[in-house]
């Protein structure tokens, strides 16, 4: 997408060929800072740290990172702990474990001094292969919103809820969840995005405002408490969320707060769609609730908040008593019946297990 008119990536090689550079996610919205990184702990650090965050960019890092590491050492034993390292930065989003099995199943059969370059074409493909399966969710999901354009009739909006941010951020480029929508907007549909603000981390205040604010979608930043009084009302025509995994069952693991909303959306009847690209599908699993371990972050997270203020400095505030404790379960999960539909890469799929075996065959 474009950052002060340039087409921009999420993550990208360095000009010199030495390292990696991305968008540091956690300066945002306040400031557009990229950061190097050099080596398998910058990759592990800007994963768990959340440098870079959301579950296919989380699994783009991951690999780059893997050639940081083979660069400087391609022994079995340091390919073996390279993925070790990287699969213990975050546990809930699937695509990391895909990431790191694909780099491995690629290299490990190679001679060590091939790997690197190896782990290297598998990172640019990887991420190629990330914007072509947003665009086509893009593609599927777009269909969507012109079917409520068409019913609500010329010049009334179109109204869509989000959560967190499935946004390009999330993704190497276009996002899953935006990609419907930046999908509609450039067709001229007159699109507007209820943004759900997503605390503890405040991704949709965060980054999907800034995301969308610099594309030009029209849109509306709320608390997250506010999502079930605006269906009430009847002002959301769809919820189009992401996903850090999703069961062979059509359990959609995502953004704690996530399975609140698709509860509202089912009482007052509006669809609620996930974002799924393949890579996000972990077909191990059925039962979502029981089987995805859900990250707990620090409670700072929950008892701080961080803003900017007038002078443009940023400050960070508490906002409970000293001493009351706080817990941050960072995702939840979302049982497949609450789910109306799964816009993947391969068109939309009914949220079951039928429904995936019918798009994925394989
Ligand atoms: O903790 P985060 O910011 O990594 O969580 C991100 C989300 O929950 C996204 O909705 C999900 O990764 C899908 S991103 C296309």
């Amino acid at each position: 997408m474009n950052v002060l008119g340039r087409p921009t990536r999420t993550i990208w090689p360095s000009p010199d060929g030495a390292a990696v550079e991305i968008i540091d996610q956690t300066r945002l919205p306040h400031a557009f800072v990229t950061a190097r990184l050099s080596s398998l702990s910058d990759a592990a650090h800007a994963i768990s740290a959340m440098l870079v965050r959301g579950a296919p960019l989380i699994g783009a890092t991951a690999v780059w990172g893997m050639w940081l590491a083979l660069r400087a050492d391609a022994s079995d034993a340091a390919l073996a702990g390279a993925h070790a390292t990287l699969l213990a930065t975050r546990p809930t989003a699937v695509n990391l474990r895909w990431a790191l099995d694909r780099v491995r199943a690629r290299v490990a059969p190679l001679p060590p001094a091939r790997r690197a370059d190896a782990a290297r074409a598998l990172a640019v493909a990887v991420c190629d292969e990330d914007v072509a399966l947003n665009r086509a969710i893009g593609k599927a999901g777009l269909p969507l919103l012109q079917a409520i354009a068409a019913r609500r009739g010329a010049g009334q909006r179109v109204n869509v809820l989000t959560h967190c941010n499935a946004g390009w951020l999330a993704t190497v480029d276009v996002g899953t969840a935006t990609a419907p929508i930046y999908a509609a907007h450039d067709a001229g549909l007159p699109i507007h995005v209820w943004v759900d603000e997503t605390r503890p981390r405040n991704q949709g205040a965060s980054l999907t405002a800034w995301e969308l604010l610099n594309h030009g979608v029209p849109h509306t930043v709320i608390a997250d408490n506010a999502g079930g009084h605006l269906m009430q009302h009847g002002q959301v025509d769809i919820v189009i969320v992401g996903t850090d995994r999703t069961t062979a069952a059509g359990d959609v693991c995502n953004k704690i707060g996530t399975y609140l909303k698709a509860l509202a959306a089912r009482d007052n009847g509006v669809p609620f769609y996930a974002a799924v690209p393949s890579p996000s599908l972990d077909w191990t699993i059925r039962d979502g609730v029981r089987e995805i371990p859900i990250e707990e972050r620090s409670a700072r997270e929950v008892t701080h908040l961080s803003g900017r203020r007038a002078d443009g400095t940023i400050e960070t505030v508490g906002v409970v008593p000293e001493g009351s404790p706080a817990a941050n379960p960072a995702f939840d999960v979302t049982p497949a019946r609450l789910v109306t539909g799964l816009i993947t890469e391969r068109g939309v799929a009914e949220a079951s297990a039928t429904g995936l075996r019918r798009l994925f065959p394989e």
